[in-house]
């Protein structure tokens, strides 16, 4: 979690709630990506200024030029730490020249597929968020331009919570249409973890949301985003244990799958419990999200939320039980996805207001103090999930029991800084303390 600073005070999100269906990344689209350069001029994105008047600040490009990592993403590879993982590696090609490093690294469309000014080095540029400009270019300048005819043209809908959070995730965590092995890890690639609404106000935002931006675009929910994201992150693993292609390394199930702490913590520490898993010394599945999952589903549809628990319990025996194999691992996590389309269904009729928020906070924050979330994964989602939320009720007017929190929070970070030196004992009564705060 490099970099996570907060009192987000700035979270922004977004939010038509949008059953996206399976969304076609930008790197697999089929239209035209022309480049940033087309972006750029002073006349459309790139004002030195935030522009008034008009529906968009204008100065997207500026900030992204200056302000977002995205712009070094392709650069990264260029440097000693990317030269070392692709010579582990084995890499036929230098990293910056790698379909398994640029497919998350730049906007890595199909060659056929790049026009004139296409520009692999400006990294994950505004075409790889928002989608191949081809033929949407045109629509999106026209005198009213329609949302709904630029995404027909190739506009990605990043306004859409799940979309969005499946567009971040698929970089930041891994999908199959980026994936990303324990083999690139081990050859010295940092470990990924996201939490979606916390990232998009880290990145930071180059919109602002406003009166216009829902005439056109919908109400905006940050509390679903969180919401989506965690679903997102939970199913893309899901993904991942279910795919043939993917699940296995050699011998070995694709450690990617597992809570990575669950094998690199050090043997001296002797700190299991019979709360992490059904026998000691096993890798566990990373349930993370799964766990800020079973938060929200308690708190938002709790007639699904013994059903839930029932699966991931599941998952977890037929990941580790002697007589474990994969057909039951794929069924488990099939069996979970669906779980999982179910829960998402029915959060469209769930409006995220300040009791829902309330409620979900309270859950995380009980479960939290009470020693449930031991593994640091666990920890880290549910700092960022209250950090998150706490925001979002922030933005709802509740000021006060938002600013207690954000002090509190301060103290948690640290304990979260080092994954290495990461302190359950720690973590759980700062997580005590945060629950007095909240009047439980
Ligand atoms: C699934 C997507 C994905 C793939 C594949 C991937 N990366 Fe990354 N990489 C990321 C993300 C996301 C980050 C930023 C992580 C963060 O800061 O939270 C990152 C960070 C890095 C960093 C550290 C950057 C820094 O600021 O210190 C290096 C170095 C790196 N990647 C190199 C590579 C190389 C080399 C490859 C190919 C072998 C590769 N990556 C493949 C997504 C990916
Ligand atoms: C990492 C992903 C990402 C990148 C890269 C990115 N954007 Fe965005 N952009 C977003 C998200 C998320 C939103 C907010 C949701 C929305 O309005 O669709 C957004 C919103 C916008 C908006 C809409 C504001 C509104 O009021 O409707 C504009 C314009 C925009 N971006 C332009 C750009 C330009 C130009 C670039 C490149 C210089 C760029 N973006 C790069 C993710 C990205
Ligand atoms: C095409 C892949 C890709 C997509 C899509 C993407 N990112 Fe990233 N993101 C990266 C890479 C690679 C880095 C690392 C860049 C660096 O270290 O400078 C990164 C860095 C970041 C960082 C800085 C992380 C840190 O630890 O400092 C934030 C925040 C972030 N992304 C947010 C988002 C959000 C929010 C979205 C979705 C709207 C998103 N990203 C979509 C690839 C991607
Ligand atoms: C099932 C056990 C297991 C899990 C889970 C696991 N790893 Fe590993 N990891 C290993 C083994 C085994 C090695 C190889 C150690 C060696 O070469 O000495 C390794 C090596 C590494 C290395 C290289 C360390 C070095 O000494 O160079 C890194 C970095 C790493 N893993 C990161 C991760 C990350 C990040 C995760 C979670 C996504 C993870 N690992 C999950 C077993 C695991």
């Amino acid at each position: 979690m490099r970099g996570i600073l907060f009192g987000l005070g700035l979270s922004l999100s977004l939010g038509v709630f949008g059953l996206a269906q399976a969304q076609v990344m930008p790197h697999q689209s089929k239209h035209k990506s022309l480049g940033t350069v087309n972006c750029a001029s002073s006349t459309c994105h790139g004002s030195i200024e935030e522009r008034s008047g008009t529906p968009v600040l204008q100065n997207e490009y500026t900030t992204w030029l200056r302000q977002d990592p995205h712009t070094q993403a392709y650069r990264i590879l260029l440097n000693e730490d990317s030269k070392r993982i692709a010579k582990n590696l084995g890499l036929k090609k230098p990293a910056h020249e790698s379909k398994e490093c640029l497919d998350c690294h730049s906007h890595n469309a199909p060659s056929t597929q790049r026009g004139d000014r296409f520009d692999l080095t400006d990294g994950v540029s505004c075409e790889g968020c928002h989608g191949p400009a081809g033929d949407w270019v045109k629509t999106h300048i026209e005198p009213k331009p329609s949302h709904a005819k630029n995404i027909q043209n190739g506009m990605y809908p990043t306004n859409e919570p799940y979309a969005v959070a499946k567009l971040c995730t698929s970089c930041h965590q891994g999908d199959a249409t980026r994936p990303i092995t324990h083999q690139i890890m081990g050859a010295g690639h940092p470990r990924l973890a996201i939490e979606v609404d916390t990232f998009l106000a880290l990145e930071p935002p180059h919109y602002r949301i406003d009166q216009d931006w829902t005439e056109r675009k919908g109400s905006f929910d940050s509390g679903k985003i969180w919401a989506m994201g965690q679903i997102a992150a939970a199913s893309n693993l899901m993904n991942l244990i279910a795919d043939p292609k993917r699940n296995r390394q050699g011998l070995m199930p694709e450690f990617m799958m597992f809570d990575c702490h669950s094998c690199h913590s050090p043997m001296s520490k002797k700190d299991w419990q019979p709360a992490m898993g059904a026998s000691p010394g096993q890798a566990r599945i990373n349930d993370s999200s799964l766990a800020m999952v079973s938060a929200l589903v308690k708190a938002t549809q709790p007639q699904k939320s013994a059903q839930l628990k029932a699966d991931i319990q599941a998952l977890h025996v037929a990941s580790t039980s002697p007589t474990a194999n994969q057909d039951q691992l794929t069924k488990a996590a099939n069996k979970i996805n669906s779980t999982l389309t179910d829960v998402r269904n029915g959060l469209s009729a769930v409006k995220m207001d300040g009791p829902v928020l309330q409620k979900v906070l309270k859950e995380i924050v009980i479960t939290a103090s009470s020693g449930q979330y031991h593994d640091f994964a666990q920890a880290e989602q549910a700092f960022m999930s209250v950090s998150s939320v706490a925001n979002s009720l922030g933005q709802r007017g509740d000021s006060v029991m938002v600013q207690n929190l954000n002090k509190r929070l301060n103290s948690l970070h640290k304990i979260l800084a080092n994954d290495e030196q990461y302190d359950r004992t720690a973590f759980q009564n700062g997580m005590a303390g945060l629950k007095q705060v909240l009047g439980e």
